[in-house]
C-alpha cells in the first residue's frame, strides 16, 4: 500500500523566525494511519525546521534542490549529503520553477535524483506541461520525456522516490486540474512506471499532484484514483491552511 503523501514546498518564503513560527502554529489532527507529511522549506530555514520541529515525528522534512556533485566550487548550492546532514529526508527534484525559471534539463534532473539516492534522500521528481504544450495536445509527449529522463539512470531494485505531475500552468495561478484530468494523466505516468519496473516496484511509487491545491479543493483531488497525495505550494504556508490539507489526507 502506497502512503498518502502530504507536501508543502515554500518556495523563497519563510525564513527562520517564520519558520519557527510556523511550527509553533502546525498542529493537524491527522488521520490514523496518518498521511505522510513533508515541508519543503528555504534550505536556510531547514535548522529552524529541525529545531522547532522536535517531538513531532510525524513531519519530515525536504530540500527544494540539490547540486549532483558531493562538493566543491559550486558557489550558492548544496549537495545531497549535506541536507541529510542538516535534517532532510526529501528532495524536489526538477520542480517546474527549477526547469522554467533556472534552466534546469532533463539531464541534469537525472544526475541529481541519483546524487539523492546515493545519499539516502528521497527523491519527489516532478513533472509537467506548460499551458502551450497543453494546448497543442502534448502533455504525455512531454511528462513521459521528463519521466523517462528522470528514472534513466536509476539503479536496480526497489525505486526509492515519489513522482509529482504539476501542470505549469496550474501552479500559483488558482487554476486547478479536474480530478478527471489529474486521474487520466496520473494513469500514464504509472503505466510508464509499470512498464520500467515492473507493476509491484511501481506500486510502491506515490504519485502526488499539484498546482494550487487548497483546503477547498483536496478531498476531491486525493478521491481521485492515482492520485496518491498532493504538493501544496502557496496553500502550505499558513499554518492553519495546511493543517486543514494535511488532515484531509
Ligand atoms: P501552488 O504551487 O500550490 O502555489 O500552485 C505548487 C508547487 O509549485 O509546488
Amino acid at each position: 500500500m502506497r502512503p498518502t503523501v502530504i507536501a508543502g514546498n515554500w518556495k523563497m518564503h519563510h525564513g527562520p523566525a517564520a519558520t519557527r513560527e510556523f511550527f509553533h502554529d502546525f498542529s493537524p489532527e491527522l488521520s490514523d494511519p496518518p498521511p505522510t507529511v513533508v515541508i519543503f522549506p528555504p534550505a536556510i530555514s531547514l535548522s529552524a525546521a529541525v529545531e522547532s520541529r522536535r517531538g513531532r515525528p510525524e513531519v519530515a522534512l525536504g530540500v527544494q534542490n540539490i547540486h549532483w556533485e558531493a562538493s566543491g566550487a559550486f558557489t550558492g548550492e548544496h549537495s545531497a549529503g549535506m541536507a541529510v546532514a542538516a535534517g532532510a529526508r526529501f528532495a524536489l527534484i526538477g520542480h517546474s520553477e527549477r526547469r522554467h525559471v533556472f534552466g534546469e534539463t532533463d539531464e541534469e534532473v537525472g544526475r541529481k535524483i541519483t546524487a539523492a539516492l546515493g545519499e539516502g534522500l528521497t527523491p519527489v521528481v516532478c513533472v509537467g506541461e506548460t499551458l502551450e504544450e497543453r494546448q497543442a495536445g502534448r502533455v504525455d509527449e512531454v511528462i513521459l520525456r521528463q519521466l523517462d529522463a528522470a528514472i534513466h539512470p536509476l539503479p536496480e531494485g526497489a525505486p526509492r522516490f515519489f513522482l509529482a505531475y504539476e501542470p505549469v500552468w496550474a501552479i500559483g495561478t488558482g487554476e486547478t486540474a479536474t480530478p478527471d484530468d489529474a486521474a487520466a494523466t496520473h494513469a500514464t505516468l504509472r503505466g510508464r512506471l509499470n512498464q520500467a519496473f515492473g507493476p509491484e516496484r511501481a506500486d510502491e511509487v506515490p504519485i502526488l499532484y499539484g498546482g494550487s491545491v487548497k483546503p477547498s479543493n483536496v478531498t476531491e483531488l486525493l478521491a481521485a484514483s492515482d492520485v496518491d497525495g498532493v504538493l501544496v505550494g502557496g496553500a502550505s504556508l499558513d499554518a492553519p491552511s495546511f493543517a486543514a490539507i494535511a488532515e484531509a489526507g
